[in-house]
């Protein structure tokens, strides 16, 4: 008998007692919002969701139709049940307040609706990521203020890949779990429990034309690397770069590796290109509750106070010993 999303949230609160019944709430509306999304995903140019939105978000970056489609899906998913405060999101510039009508609950959801939206068009695997932080007591209403946790205090987090299967992958701070959409019976079905990133791997993730504008201990690393055998690490490294963090992140969960996105010389003034808060956070507690580690070169991602809903950060995940070994170079230099 396979186990549902549903079944596996009520078990684990009934065994553990870490999913109060507002949060369970909250994370089957997440993933119904991810089916959705999935289908929508799924039609394609028949659905009329390819191509650009010709508009730009908060980040200067021009919108896909597919960005905007993800984030009213989750909003609107979102909104109604009581579970949630307020809503902050990639593709808006400030925070989303439930409106007045509704009931207001002490959870804050983050997200980045669509992840990747460099492949929506050419049909290669894309994303939705998501952060849930519980409001701290005693404020009334609630600001950006009350989003401004580290990571460290989310109390879930996960995404949901759209490639050859959807699969929703998730974690409340006790391991990850991961389910895959059965789309005859319409639910989420768990797939894989406890999952566990080798702390060895001899395959990484990173935009190789960008090295020439990265930092020292960066160059090192992949020099290293790129030498093979007859170099310093005396092994042989493969490369991957999908340019999904997503699907990126769900190989490095699946058989091992290393994800980076550093800091560049392009836009020297910003610490890295992805965002802290719904894209580096989630992922970073992911990849540790599976026993890998992520930092920002320096420090873990997860003891970063942030001071920005948008800010930006350097991300370096994955299999424990590569992580440990490209932060160290960081920290010698
Ligand atoms: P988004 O589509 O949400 O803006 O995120 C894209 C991110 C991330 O998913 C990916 O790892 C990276 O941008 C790809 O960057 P390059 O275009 O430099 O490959
Ligand atoms: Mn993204
Ligand atoms: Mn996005």
């Amino acid at each position: 008998m396979s186990t549902s999303l549903s079944r596996y949230l009520v078990e684990q609160q009934r065994a553990k007692n870490h999913i109060p019944p507002e949060l369970r709430l909250l994370l089957e509306v997440v993933a119904r919002a991810c089916k959705s999304i999935s289908h929508a995903v799924n039609k394609g140019a028949l659905g009329g969701v390819l191509g650009s939105a010709h508009s730009e978000n908060v980040q200067g970056e021009v919108q896909k139709k597919l960005d905007i489609i993800a984030n009213e899906v989750l909003i609107e998913a979102n909104e109604w049940g009581g579970h949630l405060a307020a809503m902050a999101s990639e593709e808006m510039d400030s925070i989303y307040l439930v409106p007045n009508r509704y009931p207001q609950g002490e959870y804050l959801l983050l997200f980045d609706p669509l992840d990747g939206s460099s492949n929506i068009d050419v049909n290669v695997s894309i994303g939705t990521i998501f952060s849930v932080l519980k409001k701290t007591e005693g404020s009334a209403g609630v600001s950006e203020a009350d989003f401004l946790q580290q990571g460290s205090a989310q109390v879930a987090a996960g995404y949901c890949v759209y490639g050859p299967q959807t699969t929703l992958v998730l974690t409340v701070g006790d391991g990850v779990a991961m389910f895959t959409l059965d789309r005859e019976q319409g639910s989420f079905v768990l797939t894989q429990e406890d999952v566990q990133i080798p702390a060895d791997t001899q395959e990484f993730a990173i935009n190789m034309s960008n090295m020439r504008h990265w930092a020292p201990p960066v160059k090192q690393y992949i020099e290293d690397c790129l030498a093979g055998k007859a170099g310093a690490r005396g092994k042989d490294f493969n490369m991957r770069w999908v340019a999904s963090m997503v699907a990126d992140v769900h190989r490095i969960l699946t058989r091992g590796g290393v994800f980076m996105y550093p800091w560049d010389q392009r836009e020297p003034n910003k610490p890295g290109k992805l965002r802290l808060m719904y894209e580096a956070n989630p992922m970073a507690w992911l990849v540790e509750q599976a026993g890998g580690a992520a930092t920002n070169g320096q420090q873990r991602i997860l003891d970063i106070q942030p001071t920005e809903l948008h800010q930006r950060v350097s991300v370096f995940l994955g299999s424990k010993n590569e992580v440990q070994r490209v932060t160290a170079l960081h920290q010698a230099s």
